[in-house]
């Protein structure tokens, strides 16, 4: 029962089903594919799993505590439990949010729209070419945003029960039944076997610092983690809640849904190259040039339903990531600025929108933002190193592979040594329903030293090489 005017969620599941929502996305089906294509397979995916469970698990454990403790958003909980200067991590967190949805929900509106032409069985929009015109139709993709970005607010608007717990209570087993039909319909095609065999017998020659710092920047994403979704979900969790139960069973739901993604998506690859997988590369296309080809190989009716279902499931998964990635400065306004819910849903939409335009236009609408370049590659005479990035790419760059793997690691070292771990422990006792000793001291442990320094120093490593 909902306890104060914040809103609560009204059940176990119910957290852990928004939560799990959250994690699951456009980052388990679009990205992870083309990440372990671009990292060479297998070894991207044990190292992506390492991550997942050794470093960023403790730090969920953390955010949703620090929420339940606060009861209160990213920027107010770190003033709460720390000093007002640790307020900047939060602050860092709701702009990491911002620019995050700026860009997810333009891809959000890639895959509705490919939804409805797969529906129509336009199967032509799978060539390279037409991916190209399709996201440079800029009238299109504006329209599919805007509705992506509608049903968000509409969703948000109605708070935490009545909007986001009953969205995600709806929408996670479609998509699970969804992701578990069209897996095992892609393992009854030719060719299956060698898109399983290139996904899960690794190859560690491939694995380079570049691949480590893509896995790691790949678990924070796909987790949520770094930029407080958790810290604000979890201030809307019941006090009877086991938040290590929860959070153990949001990182299983996320890596599995990942790993089945993989599952189904390279059987689908091999299918369409007789099974050669030598000229797989990933990249951001994998999911939106490949499939619809397959899926018109498989003939008009069939292909028609497939393609419909496999592109709504991507719009479903992606709606309960924008949902909460809306929250997070949704949440900031209503508890710190006192705005009330509505007007702070519907202002942040379509402020988000508009800082999204230039994303929206990058992928072929504007040649300017198509090769927006990364500055920082500058020589030292200001010639520009070939490093040409789309606006949309390098917003990306910015804020989910630099921002969250940082927000990360000041989120174990503001719970380690600013909150301090007995506090965190208390916390993590209300509610527990296990206790398991070595699960208590790993996240100790993790929490004091693995996390702030492992994290710390992978991230930093990588900002330095990657800007200077
Ligand atoms: N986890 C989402 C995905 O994998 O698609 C993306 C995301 C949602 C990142 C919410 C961060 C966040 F706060």
């Amino acid at each position: 029962m909902a306890t104060n005017s914040r809103g609560q969620f009204n059940s176990r599941l119910g957290f852990v089903l928004a939560a799990a929502g959250s994690a699951v996305g456009l980052g388990n089906i679009w990205k992870f594919p083309f990440e372990v294509g671009a990292g060479g397979g297998a070894a991207f995916v044990l190292i992506y799993l390492a991550f997942c469970f050794l470093l960023c698990f403790p730090v969920m454990i953390s955010e949703i505590a620090i929420g339940r403790k606060t009861q209160l958003n990213a920027v107010g909980a770190f003033k709460k439990l720390g000093h007002h200067n640790w307020a900047w991590v939060g602050f860092m967190g709701v702009v990491a949010g911002v620019l995050i949805l700026s860009f997810y929900n333009v891809v959000a509106g890639w895959a509705f729209g490919y939804f409805l032409e797969m529906a129509q069985g336009n199967f032509d929009f799978g060539s390279v070419e037409k991916f190209v015109g399709f996201t440079a139709d800029w009238e299109h993709i504006f329209i599919y945003g805007i509705v992506f970005m509608g049903i968000t607010a509409l969703i948000v608007s109605k708070g935490i029960q009545g909007g986001i717990e009953k969205a995600a209570k709806i929408l996670m087993p479609t998509l699970f039944a969804m992701i578990i039909g069209l897996m095992i319909y892609a393992f009854t095609l030719s060719d299956a076997m060698a898109g399983i065999e290139y996904y899960l017998v690794p190859d560690f020659s491939e694995i380079t610092g570049e691949v480590i710092y893509s896995a790691l920047g790949q678990a924070f994403f796909s987790l949520s983690l770094g930029m407080g979704a958790l810290i604000t979900y979890g201030s809307y969790v019941s006090r009877k809640q086991d938040i290590v139960r929860s959070a153990a069973l949001i990182t299983l739901t996320d890596v599995s849904v990942a790993f089945l993604a993989g599952l189904m998506i390279f059987p689908f690859v091999a299918f369409l190259n007789a099974g050669d997988m030598s000229s797989v590369s990933g990249g951001p296309g994998l999911i939106f040039m490949t499939l619809p080809g397959v899926f018109e190989s498989l003939g008009p009716l069939l292909g028609k339903i497939i393609g419909a279902v496999f592109f709504l499931l991507l719009s479903f998964a992606a709606l309960t990531s924008t949902v909460s990635l809306l929250e997070v400065p949704v949440a900031y306004l209503v508890d710190e600025k006192k705005i009330k819910r509505p007007v702070a849903v519907w202002s942040m939409a379509i402020i988000i929108f508009a800082i999204g335009i230039p994303s929206l236009l990058s992928y072929g609408a504007s040649e300017t933002l198509s090769a927006f370049v990364n500055l920082f590659k500058a020589d030292a005479n200001g010639v520009l190193k070939e490093t040409a990035l789309p606006f949309l790419d390098f917003v990306e760059l910015i804020a989910s592979d630099t921002f969250l793997p940082l927000g990360g690691t000041f989120i174990a070292i503001f719970t380690a040594y600013v909150w301090k771990k007995n506090n965190l422990n208390a916390e993590l006792m209300e509610g527990r329903a296990t206790s398991s000793q070595w699960l208590s001291k790993y996240i100790d442990f993790a929490i004091m030293f693995i996390c702030p320094i492992i994290l710390g120093a992978i991230t930093i490593i990588t900002i330095l090489e990657r800007f200077f």
